[in-house]
């Protein structure tokens, strides 16, 4: 089934200027991007975007992590588009990450770990829609 699901290049990844290397990724496993922003985040919208995380000890140092400098985020197309972009990137902790992940290529840390991906439909909807809202997208 073909679907729909959100990618942020963070960052840390931005600053280390391998956004076309993640792109690569993406598309070498399936991945087809159909939508592309280059954006900085201010704090309220990383806030916002992270409003799940809220009551989490990481909430603020993540927010003013995510505002720090550009992002780069895009909406990715493809058959279970959402699981696969998830196993691409690897576990949260890059330390922990399966070699050949993003995380474990481009992560440093927990917080300086490279991307972000949706974790399930409805997740994948919300974020999709507080970055392009309105946008009637292509499916690849
Ligand atoms: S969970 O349990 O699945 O909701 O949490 P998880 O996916 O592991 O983490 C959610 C997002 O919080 C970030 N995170 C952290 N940031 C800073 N410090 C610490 N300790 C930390 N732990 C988790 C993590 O990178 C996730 O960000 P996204 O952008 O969703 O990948």
């Amino acid at each position: 089934m073909s679907e729909l699901t959100l990618a942020i290049i963070k960052p840390d990844a931005v600053k280390k200027h391998v956004i076309g290397d993640i792109i690569s990724h993406y598309e070498k496993v399936g991945l087809q991007p159909v939508a592309i922003r280059m954006m900085h985040l201010s704090k309220s919208a990383a806030q916002g975007f992270y409003a799940v995380h809220k009551a989490r000890p990481f909430f603020d140092s993540l927010t003013t992590f995510m505002s720090s400098g550009p992002v780069v985020v895009l909406v990715l197309s493809g058959e279970n588009a959402i699981k696969k972009h998830r196993d691409l990137m690897g576990a949260t902790d890059p330390a922990k990450a399966d070699k050949g992940t993003l995380r474990a290529l481009y992560g440093t840390n927990i917080e300086y770990n490279a991307v972000h991906g949706s974790d399930g439909p409805d997740t994948a909807q919300f974020e999709i829609g507080y970055f392009f809202p309105g946008m009637d997208l292509v499916t690849r």
